[in-house]
């Protein structure tokens, strides 16, 4: 991907002309699909989450990943979170069942979601999109607009989350990006479980990532 190109996944417009070419037409899924999620989410996310979890999924885009949760993981209160209008006007048919929020998930309070709100956040691929997706994995120096993009992000996840509640990433960036990138000021992040290689090995492999806010810790008396 040409670094121009990389350096525009910030911005909603570069994702609302990539959701409305036809070069690149709906649905698209980044990474795995549900499939190859199931079993990870049957063994390490479904136990620990009763099926009225309220669940934010951002940078949602046409991924089916929230409409199979709540079809066959039975989850009831699922929330999208999208900068692009064009992606939300072609997924938020699909399931009248699932809320679509338009908001920039580097300040969800513009958009009025509350402090404590959410039991779990759940982002699969909308981090590589505020690090410019790329090979910036194997960047020795990560540029400062992806520093203070992805801080602000997990600040954000940090403080709609309740305490106890879950940020689950699944990712193809490697562990030191991941905890240097998110485990930033303003946080206090813990560790659910080690990060668990999801695909076969290789530059490509998906991991996930299960971070924690620690349970005696709300952000409401901070608002
Ligand atoms: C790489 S795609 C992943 C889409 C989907 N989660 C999947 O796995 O197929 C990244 C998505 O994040 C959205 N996005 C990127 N930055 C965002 C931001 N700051 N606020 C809200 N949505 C954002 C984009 O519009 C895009 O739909």
């Amino acid at each position: 991907m040409a670094n121009s190109e990389s350096a525009r996944m910030n911005k909603a417009e570069y994702w609302d002309e990539r959701y409305q070419s036809a070069d690149d037409p709906p649905p698209r899924e980044w990474h795995l699909g549900y499939d190859q999620l199931e079993g990870y989410l049957q063994e390490h996310v479904y136990p620990h989450w009763p099926a009225d979890a309220s669940i934010m999924h951002p940078g949602a885009g046409s991924s089916h990943l929230p409409l199979e949760m709540r079809k066959r993981g039975g989850y009831t209160n699922i929330t999208c979170a999208e900068f692009s209008p064009a992606v939300i006007a072609q997924m938020q048919p699909l399931d009248p069942d699932i809320k679509w929020l338009q908001c920039d998930v580097r300040d969800m309070s513009a958009s009025g979601v509350g402090s404590d709100s959410f039991d779990v956040v759940f982002d699969k691929a909308c981090f590589e999109a505020l690090c410019g997706w790329g090979p910036k994995h194997l960047l020795k120096e990560i540029p400062d607009v992806i520093v203070m993009d992805t801080r602000r992000y997990s600040q954000e996840a940090y403080r709609i989350l309740k305490p106890g509640g879950w940020f689950v990433i699944i990712t193809v960036f490697e562990a030191r990006y991941v905890h240097h990138l998110l485990k930033c000021e303003g946080t206090n992040w813990e560790d659910v479980h080690a990060p668990k290689a999801l695909s076969a090995d290789g530059w490509m492999q998906t991991r996930s990532f299960c971070l924690r806010k620690p349970a005696n810790q709300t952000t409401q008396n901070n608002d």
